[in-house]
């Protein structure tokens, strides 16, 4: 007889497990820390858990064999080099992503994409099915899963559902372009819990659910056709290890790194900095233009004044992403050229990722933190600068249009579209005292502390615990 196969009581999915599969070029296998804010959060809410982790190992091909990340365990799935075209570069990268994103880029639609995001949300729900426990809660996670949760309530009806977006949810006016739109909602609404980053992405999918599926709605539930359950949609907003981000910010090795950078970009007087993934989202180049307009000015210049923008590569085969690299390193390259001196370069361009620790001294080096995205559900960047920050120094830019400024408002705020506000800000930024930056810090420092991502774990988990919801009684408020 074949050995029962683990079960777990808290099983999460996303699209990306915390470590990638890295093939190198002498064909040694080498894992490596997965990109993006979902893997950071997640990460820091399962060590020490004992629960399973299902997703894609980030090579296309036959998954490895589940195993153990510290006290994680990993269930990979697999995705075919098409599947990782069409389900993944494809329909979640440049259908759903753009129209989350305000339509930054046009969204592309391909019948052939949607029938791959069809197959592999079915894969991923049978993996959950396979190791959830008898009444498991299993959380899925982000744009990539929408089907997942009522695939998943189809093969194990016993298991509490819960579903978490980490991006924006758009407008039904934009959500309503996806030829898919009610399979989306209907997969959505197998979860008994579904979670967004603010008020107005709950309240965007609730009226989309019903508009466009003329469900019935009150407040944030969802009577869910055809069935007696409904589902609660409300905001839960992510956040960072705050505690972790503070200590490990608080090593010497940190300290003195931080130092170090500093000293070998010549200390300049103001070091700016921002971080992002070469995403269009992030406004990379209205930052850039932003600056180039205040050096141009001879507002600021080399060597008091320069900029280090790490940029981590990001979907480097989706047409919109390599349009954007190639953009952001032409201008990087000419502002060098008409604006650098010998041995001072206007912008220092890294298109690399770094170890967590070269990440908390490049923030402790950092006079001013440029977050100017055009759109985020939340940008943990913005709150892991504030958590590395306790020496109370630095000053945080931050757009209105991510998630974090809707809980840092303290922050140096912009509209990125706004180039000349956004110059403002920066200068704001340069130039307020030191002692009223200190103030600004501390307050953003306690909001981040008070509500940091155990505590977004634990609300998130107690809402889903507290579902499902009995059926809808009073009359429906459309
Ligand atoms: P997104 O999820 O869209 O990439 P977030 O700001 O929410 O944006 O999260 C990005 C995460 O990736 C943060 O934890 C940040 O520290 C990390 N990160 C970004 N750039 C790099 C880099 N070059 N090297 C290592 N980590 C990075
Ligand atoms: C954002 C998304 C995540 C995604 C990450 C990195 O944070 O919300 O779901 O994993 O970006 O993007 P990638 O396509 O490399 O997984």
């Amino acid at each position: 007889m074949p050995a029962a196969r683990q079960t777990f009581d808290l099983v999460i999915a996303a699209n990306r497990l915390p470590v990638d599969q890295v093939t190198t070029l002498d064909g040694q296998i080498e894992w490596r820390r997965s990109p993006g804010g979902l893997v950071t959060a997640m990460e820091s809410v399962m060590r020490g858990r004992d629960g399973a982790w299902v997703g894609w190992a980030g090579e296309p091909g036959a998954p490895p064999e589940p195993f153990g990340e510290g006290d994680i365990h990993l269930h990979p799935v697999g995705l075919s080099a098409a599947d990782v075209r069409d389900y993944y570069e494809g329909f979640s990268n440049d259908t759903l992503w753009p129209i989350y994103h305000d339509v930054i880029v046009p969204a592309t639609f391909h019948r052939e994409w949607w029938t791959s995001y069809q197959s592999v949300n079915q894969r991923f729900a049978e993996a959950v099915a396979e190791i959830a426990a008898e009444q498991a809660t299993v959380w899925v996670h982000d744009y990539q899963l929408q089907l997942v949760p009522a695939m998943l309530r189809r093969l194990r009806p016993d298991v509490r559902i819960g579903w978490f977006d980490h991006i924006p949810f758009p407008p039904v006016e934009l959500f309503a372009q996806l030829p898919w739109r009610g399979q989306l909602l209907e997969g959505l609404l197998g979860a008994d819990f579904l979670g967004f980053q603010r008020q107005a992405d709950a309240r965007n999918f609730v009226r989309a659910c019903s508009q466009l599926l003329k469900a019935q709605t009150r407040g944030d539930l969802v009577q869910v056709e055809g069935t007696q359950r409904q589902a609660r949609a409300s905001a839960v907003p992510i956040s960072v290890d705050f505690k972790g981000l503070e200590a490990l910010a608080k090593q010497p090795e940190v300290i003195a790194r931080a130092r170090e950078i500093r000293a070998s970009l010549g200390d300049p007087r103001v070091l700016m900095l921002g971080v992002d993934r070469l995403d269009y989202t992030k406004g990379i180049r209205h930052r850039l233009k932003a600056y180039e307009e205040l050096l141009v000015e001879r507002q600021i210049g080399p060597p008091e004044v320069t900029l280090v923008q790490v940029a981590t590569p990001s979907r480097e085969r989706v047409a919109a992403y390599r349009n954007l690299r190639s953009e952001v390193e032409q201008t990087v390259g000419r502002i060098n050229g008409e604006l650098g001196q010998i041995g001072s370069p206007a912008v220092h361009y890294l298109h690399h990722s770094y170890p967590r620790e070269e990440m908390a001294a490049l923030f402790l080096a950092a006079d001013v933190m440029l977050v100017t995205p055009l759109r985020d559900g939340m940008n943990l960047v913005a709150k892991e600068y504030v958590a590395c920050r306790h020496d109370l120094g630095g000053a945080l830019v931050l757009s209105e249009f991510t998630g974090a400024w809707h809980e840092l408002h303290q922050a140096f705020a912009c509209n990125p579209h706004d180039i000349e506000g956004l110059k403002q800000a920066i200068l704001r930024a340069i130039n307020t005292p030191a002692k009223d930056k200190q103030r600004i810090m501390r307050s953003l420092r306690r909001r981040v502390s008070d509500h940091d991502v155990q505590r977004w774990a634990a609300r998130y988990l107690a809402a889903l615990a507290a579902a499902p919801e009995p059926p809808l009684r009073e009359e429906t408020r459309r």
